[in-house]
Order: structure tokens, then sequence, then C-alpha cells
């Protein structure tokens, strides 16, 4: 039997399963109108265990409706992380428009006989949107070829091979594979034994274009686990060039889509057209199966517009709120020209009432502050930037509960890329979670914390002073859950 439940902490507009265990999201599809999410998900219980995928449907990726489990564990092993394209060319015979999955089989019985080959990649297909799923009858499609760590499949379409690319992670390095048909894999290529973070095993890649003032550059998620910048899970990326069968880097510099702790096995959408759309899974395997919440762990980012940004010579990722979230907005409270020097409680000015809402705070002139978010039970998230570091920083160690795990509590920082004076800080509040967005984009930090009660108090601190221009608190409404 789970714990108490913990409503206080569900989240009202990011995803969690109703109950049990979550991590990666995974398939993430747009198609005929709806957005699927699958997810990592053991329907047995509340830490992780054999990985099926589990499956919820949304018209605007904030208001989900869980569906039933769309693959469970079977001879060739758990359903491990993978990714889901529509076959509008009905290249791999399934039908026309088929929404095709491919997957990672992980066989624990090869795992525990100390085999090199336990990973293998598999399909399934639906032939009805989603609804269900059949296994190819001729799994696996690409084996092992004895590589320990060997899993996590992202496809897409190459327009200029008309292939199918496969970006796989493979233990310390990336490896491409083409196929003209999602059955038939030939390798391509290898990238990254020598290039970026290495803490931990590579896992969860994505390849994806993007465009910046005309020129289209290659972007390479590669997330890490442990490696982080701030510890444990995190996702770093690399900005190069894609020619069908080689990813070359512009250079060696390690960079990272989120800052923060709380944003792992973050990948993008198939099928969104021009829009680039991101969400990650919102915990740390540091410590995901400890987190205070029942009957479910773990819930998912907010969704994310990427972009690409030049700054300081650098070719940078941006992450924004995707224009969605707007639609959560209600009447928001501005204070305009707000000095701060002693500290300020602004709670009452800013109608502050609870823990589901944005804030944003917009300087000419960027300079240490501190934004603390409290509660009548002395709890305080405190949230700022430091000037002399030049550095954002989240910190959750008086945010209530940290006992739960001795990697929990601390003070996560982030760098600020961007050299001009001011800045605009958009921060977006949910149960248990907090999610920064600094100078459009170029930084963000995505960090989970259980205060026992709403944190509703606003206070700011700045010892040598700082102007904002506007203060803003907006309470999100989100429609209900589909739950
Ligand atoms: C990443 C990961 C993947 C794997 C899945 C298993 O968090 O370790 O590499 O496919 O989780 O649940």
């Amino acid at each position: 039997t789970p714990p108490p439940a913990t409503p206080q902490y569900r989240p009202a507009y990011h995803f969690t399963p109703a109950a049990h265990w979550m991590n990666d999201p995974n398939g993430m599809v747009y198609y005929q109108g709806t957005y699927h999410l699958f997810f990592q998900y053991y329907p047995g219980g509340m830490t992780w265990g054999p990985m099926h995928w589990g499956h919820a449907t949304s018209p605007d990726m904030l208001s989900w409706k869980e569906q039933p489990v769309a693959l469970a564990p079977d001879s060739l092993g758990y359903i491990f992380s993978g990714s889901a394209v529509v076959d509008k060319n009905n290249t791999a015979g399934f039908g026309k428009d088929a929404l095709v999955a491919i997957f990672t089989h992980h066989d624990p019985k090869g795992e525990k006989a100390g085999t090199n080959t336990f990973q293998n990649q598999s399909l399934a297909y639906s032939l009805d949107a989603g609804k269900t799923w059949m296994k190819y009858d001729r799994n696996p499609v690409l084996k092992n070829p004895g590589i320990k760590d060997f899993r996590d499949p992202k496809v897409s379409w190459n327009e200029a091979t008309r292939k199918w690319v496969m970006t796989l992670a493979t233990l310390d390095r990336i490896t491409f594979y083409s196929s003209p048909n999602l059955k038939d894999w030939t390798k391509e290529s290898e990238f990254g034994q020598k290039l970026g973070a290495h803490g931990g095993v590579w896992e969860c890649p994505d390849l994806f274009p993007l465009t910046l003032n005309g020129k289209t550059h290659w972007v390479l998620l590669v997330n890490l686990n442990p490696g982080g910048p701030n510890g444990g899970s995190a996702t770093q990326y690399f900005v190069g060039q894609f020619d069908g069968h080689t990813f070359t880097p512009l250079n060696e510099k390690t960079k990272w889509a989120d800052y923060g702790p709380d944003e792992y096995a973050g990948v993008t959408w198939a099928n969104t057209g021009n829009r680039r759309l991101f969400l990650g899974w919102m915990s740390n395997w540091e410590y995901a199966n400890q987190v205070p919440t029942s009957p479910w762990r773990s819930a998912m980012t907010i969704p994310r517009e990427l972009g690409l940004r030049q700054e300081g010579g650098e070719l940078y990722l941006t992450s924004q709120p995707a224009a969605e979230l707007e639609t959560l907005a209600t009447k928001a409270t501005t204070l305009q020209n707000v000095a701060v020097k002693t500290p300020v409680d602004l709670t009452t000015r800013l109608k502050a009432t609870g823990d589901r809402h944005k804030l944003t705070l917009k300087t000419a002139q960027l300079s240490s502050f501190e934004l603390v978010l409290g509660n009548a039970a002395g709890e305080e998230l405190v949230l700022g930037y430091d000037q002399a570091a030049k550095q954002y920083f989240i910190d959750r160690s008086k945010a209530g509960q940290v006992g739960f795990s001795p990697k929990f509590a601390g003070r996560a920082t982030a760098p600020r890329l961007s050299a001009a004076a001011g800045t605009e800080l958009t921060l977006y509040l949910d149960a248990a979670s907090v999610e920064l967005f600094a100078d459009q984009g170029l930084t963000a930090m995505t960090e989970i914390f259980f205060a026992t009660k709403p944190l509703t108090t606003i206070k700011l601190r700045a010892t040598r002073g700082i102007t904002f221009q506007t203060i803003s608190n907006t309470p999100l409404a989100p429609k209900a859950m589909g739950k």
C-alpha cells in the first residue's frame, strides 16, 4: 500500500500519472490535432520497476488525459525509452500515416546473466491514432553489437538523404544509423566519445534542425546521468551540422539545455512543423525514487519552445515556455518601478495567494537580489541572481521537506550567458515546482520542492539595491485535467 496521499503536491498544469512511478517522456508525437505523450511507467508500484509505456493525450500540452498503457513488457524484455514517428509514406508497410514507435527492449535476464547484448531496438505501430499498439513480429530491428548501454532511439526523417535517421545513445557516445523503412538499419557514424560532459552514461538523445537568420543549424541533445551541472542527471547539447551521415559540432564547449537539477531525459515532439517543442522529466535520478509524493511519483516539465541565439560569438539553444501557457493566465497584478534596497514584502501588493502562478521581474540594470517565496511555517524558497558570480540560483534547502534524500537540499546555480544590462525573469510555479527562464530563454532552470504549506508570501532582498521596472504576478487557472 502506498503512503498517505499528498494531493497538495499534485501539479495543476504539469503532467503526472494518476498513480505509480513515471520517468522519461517517450514517443512524443503530434498527430491529427492531438499531442501524444508516452512515458516510462511502472504501473505496479511507486518506484522504478519493469518498464511500460504509459500514455497521455492533450490538445495543448497542458491539460492531459491519461490513456491506457500503450506498451507492456514481453518476452524480449522491458519497454525502455524511445520515440515515435508518423510514417506518411508508409515506408515500413504498416499502413499509410501509421504511427510507429521505436523503443529499446531491455532484457533483464540478459542483464543478470552478464551479457553485453541485453538492449536492442524494436518497433510497435498503431493504425488507430495511438489508441492501440501492435508490436512488430520480427523485433528487434536493430541488434546490439555488444555494447552494454545501447538505447533510447530517437528517429526522424532526413530530407537530404530521404532516409530515417536513428540517433542512439551508446554508452559514452552517440551512434547514428539510417534506414529506408524503419526496419533495416545501417550504421553511419559515431559522435562524442571525446567531447562534452562524461560524468556518467549518455542517454536519451535527440537531433533536429533549427534556423537562425536564414541559416540552418543542427542541435544534438544528449542527456547525461550522472554528471549534470548541479549533480545527477541533466541535458547537455551540441550545435553543429548534420549531413544525413555525420554530426560535426561547431566547437567543443559543453552547454546545458536546463541547468536546474530537475529536468532530465528532455527531448522534442515529432511532427510539429516549424515549432520545436521540448519537454522533460521533472526529477533527478539522485532522489527520484524517494520524493515524498503519493500515490504517484514524478511530473513532467512545462512544454518549451526551442530556438537558437548568438551571444558573445557563441550559438546557444534557447528554451521559452510554449505560447500555449498564455492560455492559463488570468488577471495579472503588475507593480511599476519597484526599488529594493531594504527587504520588502510584496505579498499584499502583488495579491499573492498561492502556489500556481507566473511571476515576471523586469529590470534595466540587473544586480544581485533574492526573491523569497515563503509560508507561515517559516519555509523559504529563495531564487535570484548573484552579481559577483554572474549566476542565477535557486535554493530549496529551507523550502520544506528535504530529509528524504541527502542529495536533495541545496542551492543550484546557472550561469548568466547574456551580456545585456537588463533582463526579464519568468518563473512558473506549480504545487511542487519552479521553472525559471532568464534572458529570453538563454538560461533555464528547473527545480522541484516540497513545502509543507503553500508558498504564499513574496519578499525581495537586495543589499546593494536594484530597481525593477515591473514585477508581475499572474495566477494560472488550468482547464481541468482530463483525469
Ligand atoms: C533515462 C533512462 C533511459 C532508459 C530509461 C529506463 O532516464 O535511464 O536511458 O531507457 O531511463 O527507464
